[in-house]
């Protein structure tokens, strides 16, 4: 196990209608807000009408800004960090998925830094200072409630890329699983993709006597694949949807990570997706994920055995691990086809065309790898996205 420092500041309130205290956790941050949302679920839903009920009640003012879209977009940040310097708002309530927390997370960095915010997700700066940013969370995926990462895209060249700094904890979340009711499904099966993926690029990793971690992750993995069926069937069910919300959370918030190095290249890969074709992250994630898994899995067959028969109870073929593992990759696609999720390119409507340039996006033109567990070269990646095809 590798040495390690933990320490994640984010506060979770967790549990049925624990919304309505959002008003008085907000208020210890600033009285004028800005509150940030998506295209209109939270209205259809009636969560926005509580939310500002509830910072009225407390009273906070607050101006809005919605409309952001899903892959969030580097524009409408900056028009959030005009309006919070105008106006002077002090804090920035994020209503939403993944989208809406990392559109708040980067609005919130943009706000006291002189530069041009961008800077930060092209690697050419570090943010010192935020705005404080609080979530209340509608969609159990990207884990970004209580992660220290934002992802941006860039209109202009269509890029896609982080920014990771423990500037980006939100100060709370609000989780309530009940919000997760009116998730279209195509969503449902995003999230639970996200999910595992943010599991399994910790899970693939070379460090050694990691066992502890090794068996959370399983767990997780095990805990999201029976809540998903449940939830396919029910989408009310109140205890599945709280088991993977809060699964999404700890998937995410760094606590699996500890002791080892994570991999990250099935993300970055379906970062230059989600940046040309604007798919939703997880369904990208579904693609690229078994795409890699194949391509890779011979790098540690055990590591690979040992995920297929844990975590989808293949029959360990002591004869033949390699045969476990492939039966192990068989049942995640599987999984995800069950999910409507589809597992390949041609299954997105995504033809071979821009293959090369993704490659060239995703190693710089070839100057950089990516990857841990494999050190992927511009070719390798290239070669996945052929073979995802
Ligand atoms: O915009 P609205 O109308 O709210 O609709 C959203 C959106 O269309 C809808 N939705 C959300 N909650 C709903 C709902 N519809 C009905 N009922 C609800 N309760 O779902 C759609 C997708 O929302 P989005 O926020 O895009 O989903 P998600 O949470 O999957 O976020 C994806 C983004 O997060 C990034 C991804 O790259 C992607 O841009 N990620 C962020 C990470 C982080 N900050 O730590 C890590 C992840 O790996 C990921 O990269
Ligand atoms: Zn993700």
């Amino acid at each position: 196990m590798d040495n390690f420092v933990f320490q994640n500041p984010t506060k979770i309130i967790f549990g049925r209608g624990v919304e309505a205290d959002v008003g008085d956790e907000a208020a210890k941050y600033a009285k004028k807000i800005l509150l940030h949302y998506g295209g209109g679920s939270i209205k259809n839903s009636g969560l926005y009408r509580r939310i500002t009920a509830s910072l009225t009640k407390s009273g906070i003012e607050y101006m809005e800004l919605s409309g952001v879209k899903p892959n969030p977009r580097l524009s409408l940040v900056r028009e959030g960090i005009g309006l919070c310097r105008k106006n002077g708002l002090g804090f920035i309530l994020a209503v939403g998925g993944g989208s809406v927390i990392d559109s708040a997370k980067a609005i919130g960095i943009g706000v006291p830094y002189e530069g041009d915010v961008w800077d930060f997700y092209c690697g050419k700066a570090d943010p010192k200072e935020t705005l404080p940013v609080g979530t209340v969370l509608t969609i159990p995926a990207a884990g970004s409630e209580m992660s220290c990462g934002s992802v941006i895209t860039k209109e202009e060249g269509l890029l896609k890329r982080p920014c990771n700094s423990t500037m980006l904890y939100p100060k709370f979340s609000f989780l309530n699983p009940e919000t997760a009711f009116t998730l279209p499904k195509y969503q449902v099966g995003c999230g639970i993709a996200d999910i595992m993926a943010h599991l399994m690029e910790r899970y693939f990793t070379n460090t050694k006597h990691v066992e502890l971690i090794d068996r959370l992750i399983e767990a997780c993995l095990k805990t999201v694949i029976q809540n998903a069926s449940k939830i396919m069937d029910k989408k009310d069910d109140y205890d599945a949807w709280a088991e993977v919300m809060w699964s999404g959370t700890v998937a995410h918030n760094d606590l699996l990570s500890t002791g080892r190095e994570g991999d990250w290249a099935s993300h970055n890969m379906e970062h230059e997706l989600s940046a040309i074709y604007d798919i939703a992250h997880g369904a990208g994630l579904s693609i690229v994920f078994p795409a890699w898994m194949q391509y890779v899995y011979k790098h540690d067959v055990s590591r690979f055995a040992q995920f297929a028969v844990r975590v989808f109870n293949v029959e360990h073929t002591f004869f033949d691990p390699e045969e476990a593992a492939r039966e192990g990759i068989r049942r995640l696609k599987a999984f995800f086809s069950l999910l409507g999720l589809p597992v390949s390119l041609k299954d997105a409507g995504i033809g071979g065309e821009r293959l090369s340039e993704m490659a060239d996006k995703a190693t710089e033109g070839g100057a950089a790898s990516q990857g841990f567990f494999v050190k992927l070269n511009r070719q390798d990646v290239y070669n996945i996205f052929v073979s995802a095809q």
